[in-house]
């Protein structure tokens, strides 16, 4: 089993709420510099799932290939040696400061630009072999929309490609993260680890379907990392998560909850460090010929 953190999907638990008053959940489109040069240095773990999921997309010299909500850009990178000179590789995201950070990566045939889910306009009908989205999915909260745009972009043939946070089976830092928040507040609101952006297997299947996908493959597979210490964790899920993680309470509340979780990762820390594991969702689905 390939090993990489996880974070991310905890996190996402938390994101989009506005617990006690606090404010909405940072944008994007907001991102502070050094959070984007952050998450380009602890990324790792969700470049070896992306390596993952292109391999299942079967991406071939000369291809056309989008990686929507591309991040710092180092699988769109991976990507253009596959399809080569012949081929073409562009990356979007909605973070200005990710996408400065993916244009010391371009190059011909492999190229970035602000952009996300919500506006695929500029791109024309049937002009991509290849769409993906590695550990995006779970941020975007009009799906149904996304996927119609994305079938509406691929060639017939062409493949979507999405690996996603996993809604059903938390994980045992998700857990530690939400008896930290009990422990520290004295309760937990019931839907502060229901993300309604994350989704089930079988919702993902069926989303897909509606858009007009033959969905090809649909897997859940498990991946697991190690952080050093509690910082190095509480790092991979700010920055994993463009800052919502407990991005939903006050100031003084995300200290005591964050005082609370380290004592908790403390404990968890063996000889290889704390291991950040979980489910993720892979789909592979064709917009039929
Ligand atoms: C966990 S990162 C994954 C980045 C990249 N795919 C990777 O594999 O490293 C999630 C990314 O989704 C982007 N994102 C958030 N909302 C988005 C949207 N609506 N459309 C496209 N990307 C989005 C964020 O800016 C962030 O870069």
């Amino acid at each position: 089993m390939k090993t990489f953190p996880i974070g991310v999907l905890l996190l996402s638990a938390m994101v989009g709420r506005s617990l006690f008053g606090a404010s909405p959940a940072p944008s994007p489109a907001q991102e502070p510099a050094e959070r984007a040069a952050r998450y380009e240095a602890v990324s790792t773990p969700q470049f070896v799932q992306g390596k993952r999921l292109v391999s299942l997309l079967g991406i071939r010299r000369g291809d056309s290939v989008l990686d929507l909500g591309c991040g710092t850009g180092r699988l769109a990178e991976y990507v253009a040696r596959t399809v080569g000179p012949a081929g073409k590789v562009v990356g979007i995201d909605p973070s200005p400061q990710r996408i400065a950070i993916a244009q010391r990566r371009r190059r011909e045939g492999l190229s970035f630009a602000v952009g996300g889910s919500d506006d695929l306009s500029s791109f024309p009908d049937a002009s991509f072999d290849r769409v993906y989205l590695n550990y995006v999915f779970h941020w975007i909260e009009n799906k149904a929309e996304t996927l119609r745009q994305i079938h509406r972009i691929l060639k017939p043939g062409g493949r979507l490609g999405i690996s996603t946070g996993y809604r059903d089976r938390p994980s045992r830092i998700r857990s530690l993260i939400r008896e930290s928040v009990r422990e520290a507040l004295g309760e937990v609101p019931p839907d502060l680890f229901l993300s309604p952006f994350r989704l089930s297997a079988r919702d993902l299947r069926s989303l897909a379907e509606r858009a007009g996908f033959r969905v090809v493959r649909l897997q859940i597979l498990s991946f697991r990392a190690y952080a050093k210490d509690p910082e190095a964790v509480i790092a991979f899920l700010d920055a994993s998560s463009s800052g919502r993680f407990l991005s939903g309470v006050g100031e003084q509340e995300r200290s005591r909850i964050l005082a609370v979780l380290r004592r908790k990762l403390a404990k968890i820390r063996t000889a290889r460090g704390i291991e950040m594991e979980h489910p993720a969702i892979f789909l592979v689905a064709e917009k039929p010929r």
